[in-house]
């Protein structure tokens, strides 16, 4: 009888550091992270779609992120332009990591993937 208590207990434990784990340790924020950071950090000017189809991508004369002019720059090209800025386009380099710079680049690739 006090061991089947004591059983009883010692599952409840497990049951809740098993919840504690799947919401702590399993969350997919890496995989978010590319698109959320393109839409709080980019969206605004290249939409977020990428087509720069915003009043400031008009004005600024922006090309689709998904077009093959854009699409056919090398990985090292585009994460130069993210960091560095070019034109009117704002330098990211100490805004964004190395890391998420990589995430966004990733999310500028799926971009050209949905053509
Ligand atoms: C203030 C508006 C603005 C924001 C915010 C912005 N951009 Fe840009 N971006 C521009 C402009 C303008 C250009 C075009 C620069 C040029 O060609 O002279 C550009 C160009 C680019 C290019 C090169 C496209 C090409 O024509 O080859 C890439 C890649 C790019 N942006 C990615 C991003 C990413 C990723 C973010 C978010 C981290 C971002 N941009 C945020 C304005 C912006």
């Amino acid at each position: 009888m006090k061991g089947k208590k004591k059983n009883t207990r010692l599952g409840l434990l497990t049951a809740v550091v098993i919840v504690v784990v799947a919401v702590t340790g399993s969350t997919p924020l890496a995989a978010q992270d590319g698109p959320t950071l393109y839409k709080t950090k980019c969206a605004m000017c290249h939409g977020a779609d990428g087509k720069g189809e915003t009043p400031m991508g008009k004005k600024l004369n922006i090309r689709d992120l998904g077009s093959p002019e854009v699409q056919k720059q090398t990985d090292a090209e585009l994460t130069t332009i993210i960091s560095k800025g070019k034109g009117k386009m704002p330098p990211f380099e100490g805004k964004l990591t190395a890391e998420q710079i990589g995430q966004v680049l990733a999310h500028i690739r799926e971009l050209g993937k949905k053509k």
